[in-house]
């Protein structure tokens, strides 16, 4: 049996890594990766419920793959992910071409699942576990720098807006010693980054063992591998985390920091259980502990209640901290949620301002970091060619910036390399050669000649 399998990605990096999992599942039964639809026996979307418009982009993705269905009436037709979670049979009772809803927990029964579906029969999986982190699946990935590990599943803070903690389920993590080996195996292939994944990162827990024993433990396997991680919740940010960061020079100096609001009634109202003044006091500590730390943020604009002074706080806070980057959102209702009981009483158009202030002002900010570094020098990882031009390369700094660079000086893909920044955009940065590194050593990152 030789089955193609099409999968398409959305929502966070969870997804991404989980979309692995499913591969390496499927791979141990004899199917294969394809990335042609056209040609694919099974067609799965791995989806994501975070925002409502998120699950509209995948009910028009769907519609489209019904057009394949009516052309070849044998090909399964898979819903994954948290949207199959969160719709379980309201999807296969309202789509008639979807033929499994399975769930993140309920992967090992994929396989199961698609015999059944090729005879005739509609499955779905949505049970969500206490214990599953499908640490003995091997993830399938095809060869590259850059790889994701989930290090722990699910999430237990119940933010009031937030589906995830009912569609990822109770938190779980992986033991220390399962991620370690993928480290090495990941360094052996020749893997120069990896990022830890977990929605809540920090709650990491293996008998006496943190997430930065955790973090700690993948450095040491391969100095030249780049160790990042992400989501960190503010509350459980520990200056152990910072010395660990600060102790070891492959861990990147970067931090998303999601901050939600300025304002301590709103963060209450999210039951984010810190204060702003709390938060504000993690970054003094990050950037004493962490020379030249850099944050990335997330953003809610228009949550229940929030006034014109609590959406000017966010903004304040903002140009406070001086983030380098941030994904920023309107604030989206979320049947099941204890905020979707919470009228929603800040208008479309209010919300969309907001959201474009917020937009706005972080451009200019990362615009402004970004200009400050011209003239300095920063390592560079090569990952891959420029999008826009074969004649140069793209990668990124310790603290994830993309930069361009020109092909030429026996520089090649996976090289740490040195770069004089030259020009700089909000969102990219342009440089010259200077001198290919043979011992990823981090410098201070600013340092002007
Ligand atoms: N666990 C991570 C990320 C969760 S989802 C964390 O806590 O940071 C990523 C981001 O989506 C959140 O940080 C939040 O900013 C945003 N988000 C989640 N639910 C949302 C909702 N209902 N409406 C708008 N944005 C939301
Ligand atoms: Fe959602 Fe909050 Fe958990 Fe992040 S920490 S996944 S925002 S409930
Ligand atoms: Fe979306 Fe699920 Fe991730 S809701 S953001 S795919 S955890």
């Amino acid at each position: 049996m030789d089955k193609k399998v099409y999968i398409e990605t959305y929502g966070c990096q969870m997804n991404l890594a989980d979309s692995e999992v499913v591969m390496g599942i499927l791979g141990k039964q004899g199917y294969s990766l394809t990335h042609e639809m056209n040609e694919a026996d099974v067609v799965f979307l791995n989806t994501c419920s975070v925002r409502d418009n998120a699950e509209q982009r995948i009910h028009g993705r769907l519609g489209n793959i019904g057009t394949l269905k009516q052309k070849n009436s044998n090909l399964v037709i898979g819903v994954l992910g948290c949207m199959a979670e969160r719709l379980r049979d309201e999807l296969i009772e309202q789509k008639k071409m979807v033929d499994l809803v399975v769930g993140p927990d309920e992967y090992r029964r994929l396989p199961e699942f698609i015999d059944h579906a090729l005879t005739g029969e509609k499955g779905i999986g949505v049970k969500l576990s206490r214990t599953e982190t499908y640490e003995d699946i091997e993830p399938y990935r095809e060869e590259g720098l850059s790889a994701w590990i989930s290090v722990m599943r699910g999430c237990d803070k119940f933010c009031t807006y937030c589906v995830v903690p009912y569609t990822r389920g109770r938190e779980r993590s992986r033991t220390l010693a399962s991620i370690v080996e993928e480290v090495k195996s990941l360094s052996e292939r020749g893997f120069r980054e990896v990022t830890l994944l977990g929605q809540n990162v920090n709650s990491y827990i293996d008998g006496e063992k943190d997430f930065s024993d955790l973090l700690a433990a993948c450095a040491e396997v391969d100095g030249l591998m780049r160790i990042r991680f992400t989501t960190s919740h503010p509350q459980d940010l520990s200056d152990k985390l910072l010395y660990t960061i600060s102790d070891n020079s492959n861990i990147c100096n970067y931090i998303h920091l999601p901050v939600q609001s300025g304002s301590n009634k709103i963060l209450e109202g999210m039951n984010r259980t810190y204060t702003i003044e709390h938060y504000l006091g993690i970054i003094e500590r990050a950037r004493k502990i962490i020379p030249g730390v850099s944050f990335s943020t997330d953003i809610i604009a228009g949550f229940p209640t929030e006034t014109e002074e609590e959406h000017q706080m966010t903004l304040d806070v903002m140009k406070n901290v001086r983030y380098d980057g941030a994904f920023m959102f309107k604030y989206s209702p979320r049947e099941g949620t204890k905020a979707y009981k919470m009228e929603d009483d800040v208008p479309e158009e209010v919300k969309s301002r907001r959201l474009t202030e917020i937009i706005d002002i972080q451009q200019k900010i990362s615009y402004e970091i970004n200009q400050e570094l011209i003239g300095t020098k920063e390592i560079v990882l090569v990952e891959n060619k420029s999008k826009k031009s074969d004649d140069f390369f793209a990668g990124r700094t310790d603290d994830n910036k993309t930069v361009i660079l020109p092909v030429g000086n026996d520089v090649k893909i996976g090289d740490y390399v040195k770069v004089k920044i030259t020009k700089a955009t909000s969102g990219t940065l342009f440089g010259d050669f200077v001198s290919i590194e043979d011992v990823y050593k981090k410098e201070p990152t600013l340092f002007v000649d």
